[in-house]
C-alpha cells in the first residue's frame, strides 16, 4: 500500500493503533451525522466509545485496516474481520466533510483486494437501512441484499424458555457450537466464538442434554445460532443486557420477531445484511452481529 490513487491527493495505507483517535472521531461524527439527519439515535453514544472500538479493531491481529489520508490528514477508514472463513467488512466511515467524493468506494475496493488476496469465499456487511448512499454504493460493488433486520433493544427479557437451559459457554463446547453454525450457515465462525469464550461473553443453550444453540453475546457485536426459534428465544431470554444499540433480528423470521415484540422489546432502527460471494440461505434460527 502507500500509493497515490487517481483521486487527487488521496493516499491509502494500513492503520495503526496510533490512528485510533482520528479514526474514532471520524467514525463517531460520520454515524452521528447520518443518524441525526434521519432522526435516529447514533450508533455510538460518545466519541470515547467510538475511539475505544477503533482501538480494539486496530490492535486486533485478525482485523485488517485501511486508512485514507489527504495531505497527511486522515479522512476515513475501513476494516475487515478476518477471524472466520467468511470475511466481515466494516465499520467504514468517511469524514462528513469529505463524503460523496469516491473515498468510500476506494476504501471498499481496497478491502475487496484484501478479500481476494486472502482467498475468502465471501464477504458480508450490515448496512444502516435508512442510508441510501451506503446501500447504493454496496450494491454497485456487487453486494446482494440477504436479510432485512431490526435492531432490537429494551429491558433484558429475563425469561426462561421451558426445557431449555442456558449457561456460559466453555472451551469444551466449541466443537458443538461450530457444528451448529455450519449446519445453519454452511460455514463456521470459529474465530469469533473463540474470542467470545475467552472474554466470557458466550452462552450456550442445551435441550435434552445437548447443545442446540449459542450466542457470542446477545448484542450489537455478537451473533447467535439455534436449531430452532426456541433455542434463540432462550438465549435472548437469558441475556442480562443487550450491549450497544441492540441485537440484530432477521425480521423475515416472523415468529421470532413477534416473540421479541410480545416480550417488550422495541425496534430501534432498520438494517440490512448484504453479501458478496458465498452465501447459503440459513437453515435455522440466527441473529447476525454488526460485523455480519
Ligand atoms: C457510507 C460512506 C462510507 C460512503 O462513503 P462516500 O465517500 O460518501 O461514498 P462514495 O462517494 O465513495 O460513493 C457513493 C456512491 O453511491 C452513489 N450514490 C449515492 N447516493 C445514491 C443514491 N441515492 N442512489 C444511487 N446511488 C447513489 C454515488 O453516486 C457513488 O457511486 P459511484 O461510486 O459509482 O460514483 C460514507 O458516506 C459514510 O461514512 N457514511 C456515514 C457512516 C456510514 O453509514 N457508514 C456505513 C455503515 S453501513
Amino acid at each position: 500500500m502507500g500509493s497515490i490513487d487517481e483521486v487527487k491527493d488521496l493516499r491509502l495505507r494500513s492503520g495503526t493503533v496510533d490512528d485510533a483517535t482520528a479514526c474514532g472521531t471520524i467514525c463517531y461524527e460520520a454515524f452521528k451525522a447520518i443518524a441525526e439527519a434521519h432522526k435516529f439515535t447514533p450508533d455510538f453514544p460518545s466519541v470515547e466509545v467510538a475511539i475505544g472500538v477503533m482501538n480494539s479493531l486496530l490492535s486486533h491481529p485478525k482485523f485488517y485496516s485501511v486508512v485514507a489520508e489527504i495531505d497527511g490528514r486522515i479522512v476515513g477508514s475501513n476494516f475487515l474481520d478476518e477471524r472466520n472463513v467468511i470475511a466481515g467488512l466494516g465499520p467504514i466511515t468517511v469524514d462528513p466533510t469529505a463524503q460523496n467524493r469516491s473515498i468510500g468506494r476506494k476504501l471498499m475496493e481496497n478491502a475487496h483486494e484484501r478479500v481476494a488476496k486472502g482467498k475468502f469465499p465471501g464477504v458480508r456487511l450490515i448496512q444502516a437501512g435508512y442510508h441510501t448512499r451506503s446501500l447504493s454504493l454496496y450494491a454497485k460493488l456487487g453486494y446482494l441484499v440477504r436479510e432485512p433486520l431490526a435492531c432490537m433493544q429494551g429491558p433484558a427479557a429475563g425469561i426462561a424458555v421451558s426445557d431449555c437451559n442456558v449457561r456460559t459457554a466453555l472451551e469444551s463446547d466449541i466443537d458443538a457450537c461450530n457444528r451448529i453454525c455450519h449446519e445453519i450457515h454452511g460455514h463456521q465462525r470459529a474465530g469469533e466464538l473463540n474470542d467470545a469464550i475467552a472474554k466470557g461473553t458466550a452462552t450456550v443453550v442445551e435441550r435434552d442434554g445437548r447443545v442446540t444453540g449459542y450466542a457470542t453475546m446477545v448484542g450489537f457485536f455478537g451473533h447467535a445460532v439455534g436449531e430452532t426459534n426456541r433455542d434463540v428465544e432462550a438465549l435472548i431470554g437469558a441475556a442480562t443486557e443487550f450491549a450497544g444499540p441492540g441485537f440484530l433480528l432477521p425480521i423475515r423470521n416472523g415468529e421470532l420477531f413477534q416473540w421479541c415484540l410480545q416480550h417488550g422489546l422495541r425496534v430501534t432502527q432498520p438494517m440490512t445484511l448484504m453479501s458478496k460471494g458465498f452465501y447459503e440461505q440459513p437453515n435455522g434460527a440466527f441473529l447476525p452481529s454488526i460485523l455480519y
